[in-house]
């Protein structure tokens, strides 16, 4: 008997030759060197030959073995490192795309507008005071001049705690009386900026949550010409030079004589429009002189010393000047809105 010994190992190399993955390196191993394998099965035939065949017969295939074992070794390196080759091609950087940005935060536009406001009263020598968002009903109203059943109270309706007496700022100046407990009988030149809250219905004019920025000047001989001076200076400051002013008597339980100031209105320019309700002028804040009353509660005399006071809206301000139609937009966090500041 012959077995074609040289044909079965041309067969083999061919097909390990076209052998490109991991997996089929295996099935050639099976079906080539396994135990089940065509050597294998030629190895049990041996028992068919000539004995003087067979030693030759034993060399040749321990030779075609031995030739094949290599030849699957050399083939399992070249397919590791093709492998290991493509992996790193396909995780590998195009360094000449551009860069991802990063997304970044911006200032919130109350914060914007505050902090504006910060400055201006600044560089006129007022300093920033912080003073409580929960306090006592005599100091959110009592020693602004409002005893129990005052009807002002009913414009700022109020959050109240389960604490009794205790409540949530309904407006900033409370800070006043605070500042004022704080410096007396040193002269007081304030701003105190912060949240105040009120029960309200929300809608695209209120909302129940707002910045207030507070403001008073306490001291020797301030008049109502500082009042005027100082928040005309400021509209200026912050609404271009060409923004006119005027003030208008109101009132406030804290103040005497108590006064609103407008702007005349950015859209029409004073010529009328709806923004500003064709009055072509806009409200921006209220104002006045501190009430005795109040001076007193704050430690100071009223014979001895006076002062101005001012309470405005930064939201409100903000959509006066950006021309921002619903306050509401301010606190739903739509970047959309919050982005183009
Ligand atoms: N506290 C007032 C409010 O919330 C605003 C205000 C008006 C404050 C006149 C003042 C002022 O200091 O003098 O409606």
């Amino acid at each position: 008997m012959t077995l074609n010994l040289e044909n079965l190992q041309k067969e083999a190399r061919a097909e390990l030759e076209k052998v490109a993955h991991r997996v089929d390196l295996e099935d050639w191993w099976r079906a080539n060197l396994g135990r089940k394998g065509k050597i294998q099965r030629l190895t049990r035939r041996f028992g068919e030959l000539e004995p003087r065949e067979r030693s030759a017969f034993g060399q040749q295939i321990n030779e075609i073995k031995t030739g094949l074992k290599a030849a699957f070794e050399a083939k399992t390196a070249e397919v590791e490192r093709n492998e290991l080759e493509a992996r790193i091609s396909a995780a590998s950087i195009d360094v000449t795309l551009p860069g991802r940005r990063s997304s970044q935060g911006g200032l919130h536009p109350s914060t914007r507008i505050m902090r504006q406001m910060y400055r201006i009263f600044g560089d006129m020598g007022f300093q920033i005071y912080r003073s409580p968002e929960v306090v006592t009903d005599q100091q959110n109203f009592e020693w602004l001049n409002m005893p129990p059943h005052h009807p002002a109270r009913d414009m700022q309706d109020t959050f109240y705690t389960t604490e009794e007496g205790i409540l949530l700022r309904t407006h900033t100046s409370p800070g006043q009386i605070s500042a004022m407990l704080e410096y007396h009988p040193e002269p007081v030149r304030v701003i105190v900026p912060g949240m105040c809250y009120r029960s309200e219905q929300i809608t695209a004019r209120s909302e129940i949550q707002f910045n207030q920025i507070e403001g008073l000047a306490v001291g020797h001989g301030i008049t109502l010409g500082d009042l005027k001076g100082t928040l005309t200076e400021f509209a200026k400051r912050l609404f271009g030079d060409d923004r006119k002013t005027r003030f208008r008597a109101s009132y406030f339980p804290f103040t005497e004589p108590s006064a609103e100031m407008d702007v005349s209105c950015f859209q029409c320019n004073a010529e009328g429009c709806q923004l500003c309700k064709y009055s072509g002028w806009l409200e921006i804040l209220g104002c006045g002189m501190v009430h005795p009353a109040v001076l007193r509660n704050g430690g100071y005399d009223p014979d001895e010393y006076s002062g101005f006071a001012f309470g405005s809206g930064p939201e409100r301000i903000a959509m006066m000047k950006y021309g921002i139609t619903d306050i509401r937009s301010f606190w739903n966090n739509d970047l959309r809105f919050l982005e183009q500041f």
